[in-house]
């Protein structure tokens, strides 16, 4: 068993420790829900044993897809094991129906599908609100190598075709989601951080019920309820 050595990075939902190997970090997903870059807070337990769960879930069907993520093995409840990765400073949306920040931006109606998947660049700057920016944006303020964006792209895409129709077979539209890329040990570039519910919008095909963190921005219902409707039905 990996041992937990000094803590590296606390974030708004996340800690990062080191392990016995330097190639190797512990993440311990906290119980902690925040939206409005960390504006709204709470405690919700049991959040982070979900969302780790439900990212080891996704993490294993992607990589037996070929797709690389930083995923090692998942530890206990609220701990994953990770390859150490230099993490690039851009999160990459991929949007199938309109729905959140593209609504606001573009003016797209919410739940309009797109005749294609949008994929789009963010800043990762909670202080300046994650702003969209554009590749010459990500070349001048050095955010990513340039040459691991097509890749990312494309990496991105296949991702979106893999989780659609996890999700579609069990009911659920995958409306749009956030990966976030780094450079892993062997050099290769990987998907890092986690992909749960707190970081894709998921709406029941029936019903339309949001299923995902927008229950927690938006007040719309008991947010570990739609996060354990997700993991009851990919499981
Ligand atoms: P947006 O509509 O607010 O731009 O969000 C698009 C997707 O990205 C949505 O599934 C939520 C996710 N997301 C994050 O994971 N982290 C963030 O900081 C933001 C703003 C969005
Ligand atoms: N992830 C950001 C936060 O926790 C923004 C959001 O999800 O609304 O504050």
């Amino acid at each position: 068993m990996p041992e937990k050595r000094k803590k590296l990075y606390e974030g708004k939902a996340k800690i990062v420790y080191e392990t016995e190997e330097r190639d190797k970090l512990i993440l311990e997903f906290k119980d902690t829900a925040t939206a409005f870059d960390g504006v709204k807070k709470a405690e919700l337990e049991g959040k982070g044993a979900l969302n780790n769960t439900i990212s080891s879930l996704i993490f294993e069907i992607l990589e037996r897809h070929g797709v690389r993520t930083h995923f090692i093995r998942k530890l206990s409840d609220r701990e994953m094991l990770v390859w150490r990765a230099e993490r690039f400073l851009v999160e990459v949306v991929v949007r199938n129906v309109a729905a959140g920040s593209v609504v606001k931006r573009l003016g797209f109606k919410e739940g309009e599908r797109f005749k294609k998947p949008l994929v789009e660049f963010f800043y990762k700057n909670d202080e300046l609100h994650d702003p969209l920016v554009c590749e010459t944006h990500i070349e001048l303020m050095n955010l990513a190598p340039m040459e691991a964006l097509p890749s990312m792209r494309e990496t991105a895409l296949k991702v979106n075709e893999v989780l659609s129709k996890l999700f579609s077979d069990k009911g659920i539209i995958l409306v749009d989601f956030k990966l976030e890329f780094g450079k892993l040990p062997d050099g290769n570039v990987g998907i890092v951080d986690e992909i749960s519910p707190d970081s894709m919008r998921l709406w029941d095909a029936e019903t339309g019920e949001k299923l995902d963190k927008d229950r927690f921005r938006f007040d719309l219902g008991d947010l570990l309820e739609g996060y354990r409707k997700v993991l009851e039905r990919i499981s």
